[in-house]
């Protein structure tokens, strides 16, 4: 290569530089914009895994998956949006993008999503399948920390402290000793003890969070397990009722007092800190039991999925099973696959949690959360 290519070639590597580090420098935020950072599992996973060397029990990047919003595939567990989708549209804000979609990595100051189907709080839940949520958390810090190199101190600072940090976590970590055989459940530890570990390994994911300037969390609490198709099959292939009353649920209420109080405490040590939890038990129950009062018509049968209630986990036809059936009227459904809700039910959820009153959302609701200072 001659000596003026080669000039040539880093004059024009140069000049991409500064149009690359010009443009980076005008998107700052509009007025008023405020961050959104999402931690969790397949229910506000975008396409995380669609990036990490895992099974297809944890991925959704195959048709039917994304049918209904996008026409493809994205790696959500829906015909098409989830809920975080939802909660950013309603922030004002563009879809928040996966942290591992390698085209992204300059948009940060409208947030990121960090959630991974599968994960839990606990690192040995899905261990090596999953992000777990302390991984989460660890990604997180290296966006601060970018934040701060391109934004200055005080400006990340700012940014940070006035975003808003949602999390799905949890379901995982007491769903999967379930799923693995529900006939002979073995829980790794005793379920007081188990409860104490996830809310645990969640107060340190979100002291680590508060520490880079974080101070605005909401949160879904852990769902009836016993409710998703899923499990309702493997535990009782004729069952008509929609909620089984075991273990699962039982475990899944544990958690789900234990949580707030753990949140209440935080408050009181952590000074500026402020939460929302959106009862997605207590939600998804409701809608299950009354689809009609809230425009749906099926809250029991899976739309894709083959199988009592459709509750083979067989959407797409890549886990194993080969033969599923997917429903005409998928907005209709409260399940698309037989674990996770369908658009127009994540839909449902996201305006609990952003309006929602305090029947339903404790302490803010998101709304509040993104307009308080
Ligand atoms: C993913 O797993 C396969 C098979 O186990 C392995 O060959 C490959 O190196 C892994 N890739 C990454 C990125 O870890
Ligand atoms: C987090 O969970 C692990 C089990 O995965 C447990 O050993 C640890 O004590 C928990 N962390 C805290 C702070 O309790
Ligand atoms: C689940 O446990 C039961 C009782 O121990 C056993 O009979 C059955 O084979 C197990 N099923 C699977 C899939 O491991
Ligand atoms: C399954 O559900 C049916 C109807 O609700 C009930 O009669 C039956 O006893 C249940 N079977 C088991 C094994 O729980």
């Amino acid at each position: 290569m001659s000596v003026l290519a080669v000039y040539l070639l880093s004059y024009s590597v140069l000049i991409s530089y500064l149009s690359l580090s010009h443009s980076t420098d005008n998107i700052n935020p509009p007025e008023n914009h405020k961050a959104l950072f999402i931690f969790g599992d397949s229910l506000f996973d975008v396409g995380n895994n669609d990036y990490i060397n895992t099974t297809t029990l944890l991925q959704a990047n195959f048709p039917p998956y994304g049918e209904t919003f996008f026409n493809y595939p994205t790696g959500r567990f829906s015909d098409g949006l989830v809920i975080p989708d939802f909660i950013a549209e309603y922030a004002k804000l563009p879809l928040i993008q996966p942290y591992l979609n390698p085209g992204y990595c300059d948009h940060y100051i409208y947030g990121v999503n960090f959630a991974s189907a599968g994960a839990g709080a606990l690192v040995e839940t899905n261990e090596g399948l999953a992000i777990n949520l302390k991984a989460q958390v660890n990604y997180f810090k290296q966006i601060s920390k970018q934040l701060r190199q391109k934004l200055g101190e005080v400006e990340a600072r700012e940014l940070l402290s006035k975003a808003v940090y949602i999390f799905s976590i949890g379901g995982n970590d007491y769903g999967t000793p379930f799923l693995a055989n529900s006939s002979a459940v073995v829980l790794p530890y005793p379920p007081q003890q188990f409860v104490h570990f996830v809310i645990a390994n969640i107060s340190t994911a979100i002291k680590e969070i508060y520490d880079q300037g974080g101070r605005k969390f909401g949160f879904v609490n852990v769902g009836p397990l016993n409710c998703f198709p899923l499990l309702r099959m493997a535990i009782n292939k004729t069952t008509t009722s929609a909620c089984l009353e075991e273990e699962a649920s039982a475990i899944a209420r544990l958690h789900n007092n234990a949580f707030p109080k753990m949140l209440e405490k935080l408050e009181k040590q952590l000074m500026g800190f402020t939460y929302s939890i959106m009862d997605f038990y207590g939600a998804l129950i409701e809608l299950m039991n009354y689809p009609s009062k809230y425009g749906f018509e099926e809250g029991n049968v899976a739309c894709c999925g083959g199988g009592p209630y459709r509750g083979d986990y067989s959407c797409g036809g890549k886990r194993g099973i080969k033969e599923y059936e997917v429903c005409k009227n998928v907005d209709k459904y409260v399940f698309f696959d037989s674990l996770h809700p369908t658009q127009s039910a994540a839909q449902h959820f996201a305006k609990l949690m952003w309006s929602g009153n305090r029947d339903i959302t404790e302490n803010y609701n998101l709304e509040r959360l993104f307009n308080y200072s």
